[in-house]
């Protein structure tokens, strides 16, 4: 990592109502495993992330709720930011776009784009609601698809194909306020981005974007080939960014004009917060490395939409070079759904099982190369072994009878013998592992490094003995146990990055608090290290809970046990 400085974003989650599991997995977990390994290891890194506060769906959801928006969007974004720490996100700024960094940030980006030429004026039809006394846009008009004839797609895309559309373009559309057909075509004024002329910059950039997940390249090739069109950037709406231009009073900016540049205005509102340079990240490119975490319905906008946003500027901003998309986590191989309130929300999951039991096993079966399906008889699965029988064994074995043997201290060093060789090497060789999995943010391969690792303690323990070695060679018995406890707290600072709360309290056993936040560079080193009148304690419980038969048959009769 030859780069000065990283920068870490996950798109940002919409401010209406809490996220479910799908969406966690593939967006702010990933970012924060990646953010934290870096940190970790000593790199400069911001982890950025804001709620993407605009847009029809936070309006309409304000309306349900009896709320004005903005009283709306601050109870929610404190409802998920409380919840983000549950599961121990640990962002460097957790922002808003509605904040007035993003609001100048978005005037500024459509003021550049309008001098280098990219924005075209356009009177424009948009569907207007009789009944309603309103225009319509986006989410506020439902009907047929035009290209796949699925009934429910909105005017902004289409759930069924994915494609993005006009609302004039759906067939029989009606309001998702009052359902009325009782609607007109008018005229409006209305802002355009020229990506038509601004596809051949965006092409010859994708082309340089070599560390792209082949998802996210496929995708934006994908749109390259089928033909950009200008998209109108402008909405007849309240709520959002005000078009800060004579004729546009009543309109704002469209949310999804917005919403990326929230990844800058977040950054500027990091370094009032903290008096960090928030230029550093953004206008400095060859300085930094750029990784932004998003599922596939995500991507097209960041290959297309945001970066033709950035280059049509004609100034320098830094620009994403690696886009980590994710397919779908579905439950039961069906859809997590928030509208359809099918699934698990993020925070019912908080009340039902501890984060860590969450972090690890999504990023285990994190959906990277095809969806994923969750199903709580999985997720047990997973959890019993690798984090209880594997792990917490390891954990509950080797403190519980060093302790009654040594008496709570560190035994001093005997001799290193053949089989700590054999452990160093293999060791060795999984760390390498884990480091580039983890560098490549290749999550499930790097879950399974980490558990290699927490094996191969458990199985030089198990070969080595020390029980039984103790009664005849109590020297022996003292080297055994000694490497282990090295190795524990190796361990300890390799599984921080995904589940950090076992190792806060791992850490706090062996008293070696200080060592929180730091990697391991040299196992060598690690494995020989000496006693140093090191003390710990006994865990007083089991270290990891399994989760029961009895539990796992609550959570199907709660939540479904087949596709929705
Ligand atoms: N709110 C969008 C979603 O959940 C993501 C916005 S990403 C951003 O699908 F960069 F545009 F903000
Ligand atoms: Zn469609």
């Amino acid at each position: 990592m030859s780069y000065k400085r990283h920068l870490v974003t996950s798109a940002l989650p919409y401010i209406n109502g809490v996220k479910h599991l799908g969406n966690l997995v593939g967006s702010m977990l990933p970012a924060d495993v990646y953010a934290r390994f870096l940190r970790q290891k000593g790199e400069e890194v911001i982890y950025i992330c804001a709620t993407d506060d605009h847009g029809t769906p936070a309006e309409i959801a304000a309306h349900k709720a009896g709320l004005s928006v903005k009283e709306f969007c601050d109870q929610s974004h404190e409802t998920q930011k409380e919840i983000y720490e549950g599961f121990a996100l640990k962002f460097d700024h957790f922002g808003r776009t509605s904040s007035q960094q993003n609001a100048a940030l978005t005037q500024h980006f459509c003021a550049k784009l309008k001098e280098e030429g990219f924005i075209e004026e356009k009177s424009d039809q948009q569907l207007y609601s009789i009944d309603d006394e309103r225009y319509l846009p986006d989410r506020y008009v439902e009907g047929t698809c035009p290209h796949c004839g699925f009934e429910g797609a909105r005017g902004d895309e289409c759930e069924g194909c994915g494609k993005q559309m006009e609302p004039t373009e759906l067939l029989n559309p009606r309001s998702s306020i009052s359902g009325s057909t009782n609607i007109e075509v008018r005229e409006t004024r209305h802002l355009y981005i020229k990506l038509s002329e601004l596809d051949g910059r965006v092409r010859d950039w994708l082309d340089t974007r070599h560390d792209f997940s082949s998802l996210a390249r496929a995708i934006g090739y994908k749109w390259l080939d089928e033909g950009l069109h200008d998209r109108c950037i402008t909405r007849d709406l309240k709520w959002g960014v005000s078009v800060d231009q004579p004729g546009y009073e009543g309109k704002v900016f469209y949310v999804w004009f917005d919403a990326p540049i929230g990844y800058i205005g977040a950054t500027q509102e990091w370094a009032e917060k903290t008096g960090g340079d928030w230029e550093s990240f953004w206008k400095k490119p060859e300085e930094v490395y750029y990784t932004q975490f998003m599922a596939k319905d995500n991507v097209s906008f960041h290959t297309i939409n945001f970066p033709a946003t950035q280059l049509g500027s004609g100034e320098t901003w830094k620009t994403v070079d690696n886009i980590k998309a994710f397919n779908w986590l579905t439950y039961y191989g069906g859809k997590f759904s928030t509208s359809r309130n099918h699934g698990i929300f993020t925070d019912k999951a908080l009340e039902l099982l501890p984060a860590d039991y969450w972090r690890y096993y999504l990023m285990a079966r994190a959906p990277e190369s095809d969806d994923s399906s969750f199903t709580w008889a999985d997720m047990q699965g997973v959890i019993n072994k690798d984090l209880a029988d594997v792990l917490g064994n390891y954990v509950n074995r080797l403190l519980k009878f060093t302790a009654k043997k040594f008496d709570g201290k560190v035994p001093e060093a005997g001799t290193w013998s053949a089989a700590e060789d054999k452990f160093l090497t293999e060791t060795s060789a999984l760390l390498a592992d884990y480091n580039k999995h983890l560098a490549n943010c290749e999550f499930r391969k790097a879950m399974s490094a980490l558990r290699a690792l927490w094996v191969a303690g458990n199985q030089y323990l198990a070969e080595q003995e020390p029980w039984s070695v103790f009664k005849e060679d109590e020297a022996r018995a003292a080297t055994i146990l000694r490497t282990a406890f090295n190795f524990l707290s190796v361990i300890a600072r390799l599984s921080e990055v995904v589940i950090p709360f076992t190792t806060e309290k791992l850490q706090a056993l062996i008293h070696e608090q200080d060592k929180q936040g730091t990697w391991v560079t040299d196992m060598e080193a690690e494995l020989k290290r000496e006693a140093e009148d090191r003390t710990f304690e006994a865990p007083s419980d089991v270290l990891i809970q399994k989760i029961e038969d009895e539990q796992i048959a609550e959570f199907e009769g709660t939540f479904g046990s087949e596709a929705a």
